[in-house]
């Protein structure tokens, strides 16, 4: 992992650039007022929504609620890494980019090996193509299906069944050698070389913007290893990385949903017949820093598996890994697949249109969730209600908070049968964070909680800071996840006054709590504060908070009632889910 940029680096890039320049160069603006317009490059429409505000250094679309940074524009609109967007930044601007420790020993050069990699796949292509034994490659394509166009359009290749192929071509001069080696194509032992790949056919492996970091290679038959995959190196971390992601992007800016299978093929077999949407791990099992990829690129992800015990294996594996990144904002659901078929087979027995219809059928991952915890339980016993409120639990503190969250608890409490009077009504449907599709602006304030409407003062006019000097500070004792990012703001802005709206945001980025801060910026959510109200809404907000604080001190925080008869242990247990579901909407 490339070294921390320093927060005041961040600080200074923001200051320097101009969020109009950035964004009119993609997408031309047209000025309005104080800001400047635009059809909204994140959703369609015909009546331009998208607001870029010079004073804020911050883009808005009141149509689907899309917003950020210069940095966060770049994000998304081209889709590329943080650090590779500060760095286009920086370079437009003239700053060099510092490391924060510059002691650390430093990485090799990419760039040489970028561009290794992509003569490598040119070569390999032009192999499948005219080498004598490639014919039994293209054969094996054939065989399985694959049109010659879908072939080239993945870049396919060949690599011959020699020692020296690549070693030949590219790795004339030590360096030239050495490079290979970093990027992975050449292996080095008891001081020979030779050609990681011989004799397979090669699925070219890109990052998100298309340059070529690594390889997998088939066997053109059964033998082990059937794949041959590219070490990890530099530019190529498997657990990272997501075959056809690339391609997906390229396909739809903003897919409508991406699918998450295992196999190259399988990516390739989709996108042939029309499902260009699919994304495939590398041999691994879903990580944070996938979902991290694919979360912010869609509304709607589906995990494919198989149907077998492995498969819900995998599958509850790859939800415990989604809990943490489930605010609701993104529909995740999971496809089982029939026993034996994986999307390749499948897709060539019944084509498209039946397998969209198992994707509309797919379980979402509340269902997924309930029915794995409840397998074995009977549901129409009080001790098993209780049961499956102990098992779901821990599960439900390990979400954020966010419409998943309250939508969850509300099954549960139906679920266990709680008398649903010891629990706050359900949230609105229009809580905040909720992006897609977007309430009219007007009514989004309307589940604002006072820290919600703190957070969101403090982040979009970081200058009120200020107003909160002389209010007690009883909040900071409220047990609930927001207090400590509210705490954390003030202090930032403590040690950093004058920090703009912008900067104090790219701040957050790479930590925890920053979705939420990042949600939280939006400007619809204050549309409904005159510009002289915001100070006393956030002194009131605060103060309500106190309030609150004070008030949770001195009160039960539990209605012991109708559970006479449940045992100790059930009672804590629901006591605990009620708790978290409390200071879940109450607070936040
Ligand atoms: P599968 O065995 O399901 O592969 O492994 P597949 O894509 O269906 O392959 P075909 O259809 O037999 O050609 C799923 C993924 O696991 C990794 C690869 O990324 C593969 O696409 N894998 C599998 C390896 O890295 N090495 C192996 O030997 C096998
Ligand atoms: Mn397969």
């Amino acid at each position: 992992m490339a070294s921390r940029i320093p927060a005041e680096f961040i600080d200074e890039l923001i200051t320097r650039t101009d969020i109009v320049e950035v964004i009119n160069r993609r997408v031309p603006l047209r000025k309005a007022g104080k800001d400047y317009q635009a059809c909204c490059p994140f959703h369609d429409e015909k009546t331009p929504s998208f607001t870029v505000s010079p004073d804020k250094q911050f883009y808005h679309c009141f149509g689907c609620g899309a917003h950020g940074t210069a940095i966060g524009f770049l994000m998304d609109f081209e889709h590329q890494e943080f650090r590779d967007a500060v760095e286009e930044l920086a370079r437009a601007a003239g700053l060099p980019v510092p490391n924060e420790d510059e002691s650390a020993p430093k990485g090799p050069d990419t760039r040489p090996l970028y561009a290794l990699l992509e003569k490598a796949a040119q070569l390999y292509q032009r192999e499948l193509r005219q080498h004598p034994e490639a014919v039994r490659a293209v054969d094996y394509l054939k065989g399985r299906g694959l049109s010659g166009q879908i072939a080239a359009g993945f870049g396919l290749g060949y690599a011959p069944p020699v020692w020296d192929f690549l070693i030949g071509r590219l790795g004339r001069t030590e360096q030239d050698l050495r490079h290979l080696i970093q990027a992975g194509l050449v292996v080095e032992q008891d001081g020979k070389h030779y050609d990681r790949f011989r004799d397979r056919i090669l699925f070219p492996i890109r990052d998100r913007r298309g340059r070529v970091i690594g390889f997998g290679g088939r066997l053109l038959g059964d033998g082990k290893p059937k794949y041959l995959n590219s070490p990890e190196t530099p530019l190529f971390h498997k657990g990272r990385e997501l075959y056809g992601l690339h391609q997906a992007l390229k396909a739809q800016r903003t897919p409508q949903r991406l699918l998450v299978v295992e196999g190259y093929m399988d990516v390739i077999a989709l996108a042939q017949f029309g499902i260009d949407y699919a994304v495939a791990t590398l041999g691994t099992a879903t990580t944070p820093d996938h979902l991290r990829h694919l979360l912010p690129q869609t509304p709607e992800l589906i995990f494919c598996f198989d149907g077998d015990q492995a498969g819900r294996n995998a599958a509850w594996k790859a939800l415990e890994t989604c809990l943490p990144l489930a605010t609701g904002q993104q529909e995740i659901r999971f496809l089982f697949l029939p026993e034996g078929e994986d999307p390749d087979t499948l897709i060539r027995q019944e084509g498209r249109a039946a397998f969209e219809e198992r994707l509309q059928q797919a379980k979402t991952l509340s269902d997924f969730l309930l029915d794995h915890l409840a397998t074995g339980i009977d549901l129409n016993t009080l001790d098993g209600r209780a049961r499956l409120g102990t098992r779901v639990t821990p599960l439900l503190e390990r979400l954020p908070a966010g419409l998943l969250r309250d939508l969850l608890r509300d099954r549960l409490s139906k679920l266990v049968g709680l008398a649903l009077p010891n629990l706050p009504p359900p949230p609105s449907r229009r809580a905040l964070g909720h992006r897609r599709p977007s309430p009219p602006p007007t009514t989004r304030h309307q589940a604002a909680t006072p820290l919600r409407l703190a957070i969101a003062i403090l982040v979009q006019y970081p200058e009120l800071a200020s107003v909160l000097s002389d209010l007690d500070e009883d909040w900071r004792q409220l047990n609930s996840p927001g207090i400590p990012l509210l705490a954390d703001l003030l202090g930032t802005l403590a040690r950093h006054p004058g920090l703009g709206s912008a900067a104090l945001l790219e701040r957050w980025r790479e930590m925890e709590g920053f979705p939420f801060l990042r949600r939280l910026a939006d400007p619809g959510l204050l549309a409904h504060v005159p510009p002289d109200g915001l100070a006393p809404e956030l002194a009131g907000a605060i103060q309500r908070l106190n309030h609150e604080a004070v008030a949770a001190r001195s009160s039960t925080l539990f209605n012991r009632a109708s559970t006479a008869e449940w045992t100790e242990e059930e009672k804590d247990a629901l006591r605990l889910a009620i708790q978290s579901s409390r200071t879940g909407s109450s607070v936040l």
